[in-house]
């Protein structure tokens, strides 16, 4: 099966002209509908957004980058095939099962699941924000997950993964600067608040329609959670062993020590193994100084707080 999108004809939607930045001082990047993206993504989304048809048992899980999408990822695979003897895991990453639809264009290799044609139920995600997702996403029945982190880990996730994919030899990006960029919105698939706050909001409008999961409540306790993702799916679990094994499945250091994550990369120019650090809450503490601290909760609140979800990320 391949993996290639449609072809596109944008005439209207010209990359070269749309208003640029640079991300981290490494990489170009553009902004679309209110959000930044490398500019390479930004054709295969607006593709995306204006071919693909969505079946009412899809499943799409959205998330914004380093809030926890490999193990989302992870954890839906196995809910999904709750009762098949393999375990699915440990043939290959999470990132390969389940594509991110517009970053396809990166795979190493063809993916199994073809965006377009697969059998369903298809299993995808995406890190677009939610007013650009195609409408027959939002007025089928198909069903959306989306996980989202406290904005400080978040950050300071990104900023090893960014160091440690994009500036391997080098001083690690000064986190001032990062903490501004994050703050300000010119960051990777940010505004963060804004891309948080769309699912938000949609998943109260909606409940049976978008799920939203914190990162810090699957942490806390993962078997309720995960139990309420069987139940949103339509996958309830029929007894309390079962999600267990799926917590013990999905949980960091097993992923982390899997030969398949160990080595090979599904995305170009990122081994599978940067997607596994520490999974902790609250790392932030170890690198921020009291004033970025200060600076990230102000935002925080500025921009969360009218939907109520300050408290949430505190
Ligand atoms: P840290 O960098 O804080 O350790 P994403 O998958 O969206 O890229 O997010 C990566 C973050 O999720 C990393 O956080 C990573 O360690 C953490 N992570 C990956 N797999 C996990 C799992 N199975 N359980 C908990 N956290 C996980």
């Amino acid at each position: 099966m391949s993996n290639s999108l449609p072809s596109l004809t944008p005439s209207s939607n010209n990359v070269d002209e749309l208003p640029k930045a640079r991300f981290w001082e490494a990489m170009d990047i553009c902004q679309w509908e209110g959000f930044w993206f490398e500019p390479g993504l930004v054709k295969p989304a607006i593709t995306f957004r204006s071919t693909f048809q969505a079946r009412d048992d899809d499943l799409l899980l959205a998330s914004t980058p380093k809030t926890g999408t490999t193990w989302l990822k992870a954890l839906s695979l196995c809910i999904m095939q709750q009762n098949q003897e393999h375990d699915i895991l440990t043939m290959e990453n999470p990132h390969f099962h389940v594509p991110t639809i517009e970053s396809t264009i990166y795979s190493t290799k063809p993916q199994k699941a073809d965006l377009y044609d697969a059998s369903a139920p298809r299993l995808l995600h995406t890190h677009l924000p939610h007013a650009v997702l195609p409408d027959s996403i939002k007025n089928s029945a198909c069903k959306i997950v989306y996980i989202a982190r406290n904005p400080k880990d978040t950050l300071i996730s990104m900023w090893h993964f960014f160091n440690s994919i994009i500036r391997p030899n080098q001083e690690p990006f000064p986190l001032e600067k990062a903490v501004d960029c994050f703050c300000t919105g010119v960051y990777q698939y940010g505004p963060f608040f804004e891309h948080v706050v769309e699912y938000w909001q949609e998943s109260q409008k909606r409940p049976e329609k978008i799920l939203f999961l914190k990162y810090e409540d699957l942490k806390t306790d993962p078997k309720a959670q995960i139990s309420k993702m069987g139940e949103f799916l339509g996958r309830p679990f029929g007894s309390e062993a079962e999600v267990e094994e799926v917590v013990e499945r999905c949980c960091l250091e097993r992923l982390k020590n899997l030969e398949v994550n160990r080595n090979g990369s599904v995305l170009s120019n990122v081994p599978n193994s940067s997607f596994f650090r520490k999974g902790e809450v609250g790392d932030w503490k170890n690198y921020l100084s009291p004033e970025m601290e200060d600076r990230i909760n102000q935002t925080s609140r500025l921009k969360l707080e009218p939907f109520g979800l300050a408290s949430f990320f505190s």
